[in-house]
C-alpha cells in the first residue's frame, strides 16, 4: 500500500489577472487536505477509481475522457513508463470542499501522481509532479495560469508569474488568515471564461485592472517578505476591490467580507476564482475569535483559521 496526500490551498492576491502574466501570491493550507492510497486490485479488474466521498467507485476502463481522475492516474502511469493492463484501486479522500478556490481538485491529483509514484518506488521531483497535475487542472480551467498546481505541489507560500521559473516566499512573520466559505459552489472555469468575454470587449479597461492588481500583489510580496503585516490588510482590501470591478465577487462574498471587516479584519476579499467559494481575511490574534463568529454569523458553511508561515 502507498499513500500520499496534496494540500489545500489559498490565493493571497493577484487571482484572474494572473493569467494575464500578472503576478500573484497562493499558500498552502495544510488544514485541509486529500489523500490517495494505491492497493493491489483483484486480479482481471483493471483500474478502479474509488472516491468515497463523492459517492463513486469505477473502473477507469469506464470512465470518459474528462473525467480528471482518469486522466491523472493514466498519464502518471505513462510517465512512470508502466504499461497497461494493470490491476489496481487507487482510493481517493479529501477535507477539502469542491469547486469552491480551496484547491480540491488539484491536491487530489496532486496526492494520486505521488501515491502512484510510491507505489511503483519512484519520487518524483516537484516539478514533474506540477507539470502532470497541471495538464489535467486543463479539464476544470480551460486556460490555467498554473499557480494552483504550483502551490499546492511544492506545498510553500510562492510568488507566481505565468511561464516564469518558480520563486517561493520567505514569511517574515507568521499572520492568521481567518477563511470563511459561502457554500456556494462556483466552477473555476466559468468565471475564468467571464473574465476573458470581459477582456475581448474592452481590453484596454481589463489590461488597466490587471496592472493594478498586479502592483497591489508585488507591493504585498514586500510587506510579507519584510514582515510588515500591518499593511497586507489594505492590499487584500484593494485587491478585492478589484476584483469587484472584475465582476467576479458575489453578494455572498461581499457579505463575509464586510461580515470580517465589520468584526475587526485587517482586510478580506475573496480567494480564488470567485463568484461563489471562500473570502479570505486577515486577523490578529485578539480578533481571530470575533472574525470567526462574524463569519458564521453571516452565513458562512465552513470556517478555517489556519496560520501562514
Ligand atoms: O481554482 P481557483 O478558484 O483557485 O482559481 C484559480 C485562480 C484563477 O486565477 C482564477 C485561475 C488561474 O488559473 O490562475
Amino acid at each position: 500500500m502507498s499513500s500520499a496526500y496534496g494540500p489545500g490551498k489559498a490565493i493571497l492576491f493577484g487571482e484572474h489577472a494572473v493569467v494575464y502574466g500578472r503576478p500573484a501570491i497562493a499558500v498552502p493550507i495544510g488544514k485541509v487536505r486529500a489523500c490517495a492510497t494505491v492497493n493491489p486490485g483483484t486480479p482481471g479488474a483493471g483500474l478502479v477509481m474509488s472516491a468515497l466521498d463523492l459517492g463513486r467507485i469505477y473502473g477507469l476502463a469506464d470512465a470518459s475522457v474528462d473525467d480528471s481522475l482518469r486522466a491523472i492516474t493514466l498519464n502518471t502511469l505513462a510517465f512512470l513508463g508502466i504499461r497497461l493492463p494493470l490491476d489496481l484501486v487507487v482510493e481517493v479522500t479529501s477535507t477539502i470542499p469542491v469547486a469552491c478556490g480551496l484547491g480540491s481538485g488539484t491536491a487530489v491529483s496532486t496526492a494520486i501522481v505521488r501515491a502512484l509514484a510510491a507505489h511503483f518506488g519512484v519520487t518524483l521531483p516537484n516539478t514533474a509532479v506540477s507539470s502532470l497535475v497541471y495538464e489535467v487542472e486543463k479539464i476544470h480551467h480551460g486556460r490555467p495560469s498554473g499557480i494552483d498546481n504550483t502551490v499546492v505541489t511544492y506545498e510553500q507560500p510562492v510568488y507566481f508569474v505565468k511561464g516564469q521559473p518558480i520563486e517561493t516566499l520567505r514569511v517574515a512573520k507568521p499572520f492568521q488568515l481567518v477563511i470563511g466559505d459561502t457554500g456556494v459552489c462556483s466552477p473555476t472555469r466559468v468565471a475564468v471564461n467571464d473574465v476573458c468575454l470581459a477582456w475581448q470587449c474592452d481590453p484596454a479597461g481589463y489590461e488597466g485592472l490587471f496592472d493594478k492588481i498586479g502592483a497591489v500583489a508585488d507591493q504585498a510580496r514586500r510587506a510579507i517578505e519584510s514582515g510588515a503585516v500591518d499593511l497586507l490588510g489594505g492590499w487584500m482590501d484593494e485587491n478585492h476591490c478589484l476584483l469587484q470591478h472584475l465582476d467576479v465577487s458575489s453578494p455572498e462574498l461581499d457579505r463575509l467580507v464586510w461580515a470580517a471587516k465589520q468584526a475587526g479584519a485587517a482586510g478580506a476579499k475573496l480567494s480564488g476564482a470567485g463568484r461563489g467559494g471562500n473570502m479570505i481575511a486577515l486577523a490578529t490574534a485578539d480578533s481571530t475569535a470575533a472574525v470567526e463568529s462574524a463569519l458564521w454569523a453571516a452565513g458562512a458553511r465552513g470556517v478555517i483559521v489556519t496560520e501562514v508561515r
